[in-house]
């Protein structure tokens, strides 16, 4: 991971909405509003053991948003220029992740779920896997 810590550009927390009722909060996103882009893809990522390590990718197209629908979990992201962290724990919260970012995920609570809202299906050739690659595209990306 790259050395210094800043907010990146690329990275950034979405308030997203809550329909409060004594019956229970709902919270609703759709594709172009609350997130901006439109949906192809959700998953989540459930059972996670607390000492997991998740993420280890960047995507060179792909624009995420994540959620913490229950409990916590720790994000790391890289640019390639700089690093920075954020903690979900909020359900209320999408952390918006554009392309060419590196993403590490860890220290996730008993019982955390995250879900994942994509804006294209599955590709796997839209991964970076390794990071030095991915760290040689960043850099000559600009
Ligand atoms: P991966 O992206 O490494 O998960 P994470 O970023 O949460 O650590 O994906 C784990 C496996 O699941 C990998 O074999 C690819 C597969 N996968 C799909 O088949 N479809 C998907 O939409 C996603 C996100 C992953």
């Amino acid at each position: 991971m790259s050395e210094s810590t800043e907010r990146l550009g690329q990275v950034h927390l979405i308030d997203l909405p809550q329909i409060h009722d004594p019956r229970g909060d709902l919270t609703p996103i759709e594709g172009g509003r609350q997130v901006p882009f439109e949906i192809a893809r959700v998953y989540y990522v459930y059972n996670v053991p607390v000492d997991a390590h998740r993420g280890g990718h960047a995507h060179r197209a792909f624009q995420e948003v994540i959620v913490a629908l229950s409990g916590s979990f720790r994000v790391a992201v890289d640019d390639g220029f700089g690093r920075d962290e954020y903690w979900l724990r909020d359900p209320r919260k999408g952390l918006y992740i554009g392309r060419m970012v590196w993403r590490e995920l860890d220290s996730f609570s008993q019982g955390a779920v995250s879900m994942v809202l994509a804006s294209h299906r599955y590709d796997e050739s839209d991964y970076y896997r390794e990071y030095n690659e991915f760290l040689r595209d960043a850099v000559s990306d600009t």
